[in-house]
């Protein structure tokens, strides 16, 4: 009986969060912390789903009817990261079983061909979406993204120089809901709206620069100044700007929100020396620090048997 485990990296938004959703580029980086998926054949006129993440499973139905299958799988999901912390659990798993499956049935797909793949059933499932997320969980490493033209290009910074601080906001975003208001908002004022996001645009291309040249200081105001816009957009909220004040105020370079905003997490770049102050500052300001390192490699066969 066939069985194959693959694993798909969770991510973090570093620019360009929301405005990359309206065409422009964003930085995004896969973590350490993966989810892995189990299919396994089984003689049962059932699938059998076991998914203890409390993820939406209506992308792993969307997934199976994509393939046609209805029975005769065993699914079993295992995290390293809860749902809850916006490291993007339903495109993982949505990568990892697209992946699985497509083995399973002899066809290789390429990188290009299981996001388009992938991206079909985030847009299918949730309405909307710019792919970045499973950018991040199958080429891995940090990615320049954009959604149209599509690009995605590697930048290679040197995180070993620095570290990046996580601390989870204790309230779980409701990615979805928050791009719609933001629809909203901006067919009332297209105008504002498209000020702010093409300054957005500029700032990730600046910071693209900086990154590659591993000029923490300016990557730091870069993040200062992307979460002055998504303030303005009114993603943030008071829990989101006490954590990033506190990282500010011990060391950090800079701190934003990182993802939908209205809740998830926030990161911070720090030096490694002052790694410890700012994960207390950000504990003490109501945080939970999520230990990850990023830059980690996208999505994975681990096993086959
Ligand atoms: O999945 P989240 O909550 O990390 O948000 C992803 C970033 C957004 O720009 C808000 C949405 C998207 O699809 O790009």
């Amino acid at each position: 009986m066939y069985k194959i485990t693959v694993s798909a990296p969770g991510k973090l938004l570093l620019f360009g969060e929301h405005a990359v959703v309206y065409g422009q580029p964003a930085i995004v980086s896969a973590v350490d912390k993966r989810l892995s998926i189990i299919v396994e054949e089984v003689t049962d006129s059932q699938i059998i789903i076991n998914a203890p993440e409390a993820f939406d499973t209506r992308f792993i139905d969307a997934i199976l009817s994509q393939y046609s299958i209805t029975k005769g799988l065993r699914i079993t999901t295992a995290s390293a990261f809860s749902g809850k912390y916006g490291f993007g659990s339903s495109s993982a798993v949505t990568v990892a079983l697209c992946k699985a499956l497509s083995e399973l049935m002899g066809k290789q797909l390429s990188d290009q061909e299981l996001f388009q793949q992938a991206f079909k059933i985030i847009s299918q499932v949730q309405g909307t979406g710019s792919g970045v997320d499973i950018a991040a969980s199958i080429f891995g490493g940090t990615i320049f993204y954009q959604k149209n033209p599509l690009m995605i290009e590697p930048l290679a910074p040197d995180w070993n120089q620095i570290a990046f601080v996580v601390g989870y906001s204790g309230i779980k975003a409701n990615t979805v809901e928050i791009i719609r208001e933001l629809k909203q908002k901006h067919d009332k004022e297209p105008e504002k709206f498209a000020k702010i996001m093409n300054a957005i645009g500029s700032l990730v291309n600046q910071a693209k620069e900086s990154l590659t040249e591993n000029d923490w200081e300016r990557v730091g105001k870069y993040m200062n100044f992307n979460q002055e816009y998504l303030r303005d957009l009114g993603v943030s909220n008071q829990k989101l700007e006490d954590m990033i004040l506190a990282a500010k105020k011990s060391g950090a370079f800079g701190a934003k929100l990182s993802g939908a905003g209205g809740g998830d997490s926030i990161i911070a770049l720090v030096a490694m020396d002052k790694k410890t102050d700012v994960e207390n500052a950000i504990a003490q300001a109501g945080g939970e620090i999520v230990e990850s390192y990023i830059g980690s490699e996208g999505v994975k066969i681990e096993e086959i048997i």
